[in-house]
């Protein structure tokens, strides 16, 4: 069989961790030829996730600007993107999740008449502006995918009630998990002596209907926090958007049990996952990583479009109001039965085998 070149979008972090095992997986296909399209809607973020998986780049839309606006940045990603296709005439292309990237990924397909699979399908959480704008990218990507490659069976279930065809949906798992399976046995390199003989919260922070008076009011209840338990201490990787990182320097700056860092690369961030007491995050990523390494986790959101690990009751939504997130987070750092029993690995959202299933469906659609 001729090889078929099967694209494999890229625009942000959370984006090359999902997708490297797809890249990966496609690599030992013989009939396949793997071609990696960067959009760089991230840089450094992105290209920091790259190199960790021996990943290099067949095309680089370099996309990113500072303190870009959805807008522009969508006008940007369509062009570049349809020029992109062009150059790689693909079989078929692949992407994961819920940036612009995707969504303006899935729609340069439809205008070249190439099938579109979508990585992570499915998760809702039924409000078309929260997660913003990326609920709206979901929507928008399945309305336009061929293969739908959903992480579990509500999301499955999800797609089926926005009238998508059964036998076009897969459950694959979440890939999120081979990625974490493969990196959490080596995970170090991260020095965390500030934190020595304390427990250690590690939090994120980055969604965009946070920004302005929501993130501030979060962060001002987790510096009270780390005042209140003088045997914990933070650290926190900031996202550079400048939405995040000016208020998390002006509110959580110059404590000395506060460490604020640039975003670390993901071998010492799933080190400082698998070391710490609680998290606490905005991250859809993290709330299906930390479930899986036994770590409690409190989301700064009021909904949820994962709500398999709150269901298992590893995982709680607390929203970015001051008094809720104090009460929950201090009951986790006072008392150790509610603590134990968030402190319980699960993992709802794969086995590690989930790159696998998606190529394999590719291999036996496009051979056919
Ligand atoms: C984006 C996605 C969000 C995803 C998140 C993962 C959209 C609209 N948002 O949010 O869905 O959950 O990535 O992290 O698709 N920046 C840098 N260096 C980087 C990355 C970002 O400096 O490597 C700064 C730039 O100023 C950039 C800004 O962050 O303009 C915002 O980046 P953008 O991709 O638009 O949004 P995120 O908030 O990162
Ligand atoms: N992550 C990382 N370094 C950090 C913070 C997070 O490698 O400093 C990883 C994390 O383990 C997860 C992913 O980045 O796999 C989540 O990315 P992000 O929170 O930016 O996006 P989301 O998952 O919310 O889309």
């Amino acid at each position: 069989m001729k090889q078929q070149t099967i694209v494999c979008v890229v625009g942000t972090r959370p984006e090359a961790i999902k997708m490297a095992p797809v890249i990966r997986a496609l690599r030992n296909e013989t009939w396949a030829r793997p071609y990696v399209l960067l959009t760089a809607q991230h840089r450094e973020m992105l290209d920091q996730v790259m190199r960790l998986f021996d990943i290099r780049a067949d095309d680089d839309l370099d996309i990113m600007r500072p303190n870009q606006q959805l807008p522009a940045l969508t006008a940007q990603l369509i062009t570049a993107l349809d020029s992109a296709l062009g150059r790689a005439e693909p079989r078929a292309v692949l992407a994961q999740g819920d940036t612009t990237t995707v969504f303006c990924a899935a729609l340069a397909c439809f205008y070249r008449r190439v099938p579109f699979g979508h990585v992570e399908a499915g998760l809702r959480t039924g409000d078309l502006h929260y997660p913003f704008p990326e609920e709206g990218n979901r929507v928008l990507a399945s309305r336009l995918a061929r293969w739908h490659f959903a992480p579990t069976e509500s999301a499955r279930a999800n797609l089926l009630r926005e009238g998508i065809a059964d036998n076009e949906i897969y459950v694959t798992g979440n890939t999120v998990i081979d990625a974490l399976l493969d990196v959490a046995p080596r995970a170090r390199g991260i020095d965390l002596s500030f934190a020595k003989g304390r427990r250690l919260i590690l939090m994120t922070a980055h969604r965009r209907e946070n920004f302005g008076a929501p993130m501030e009011e979060a962060f001002g209840a987790i510096r009270a926090l780390i005042d209140r338990f003088d045997d914990t201490a933070l650290l926190y990787p900031v996202h550079p958007n400048p939405n995040v990182k000016q208020p998390a320097e002006r509110i959580l700056g110059g404590h000395p049990r506060i460490r604020l860092t640039a975003p670390l690369e993901y071998e010492p961030f799933v080190a400082a996952m698998k070391a710490a007491y609680l998290v606490i995050t905005d991250s859809g990523g993290v709330q299906e990583e930390a479930p899986a390494l036994g770590k409690p986790v409190l989301v700064l959101r009021n909904e949820t479009e994962r709500p398999e690990a709150v269901d298992a009751g590893v995982v709680k939504l607390v929203g970015t109001d001051r008094v809720r997130i104090l009460d929950e987070a201090s009951r986790l750092l006072s008392d150790l039965t509610a603590y134990r029993a968030m402190a319980r690995g699960v993992s709802p959202y794969g086995d590690g085998k989930a790159a696998g299933r998606v190529v394999a469906t590719i291999r036996s659609d496009v051979s056919s």
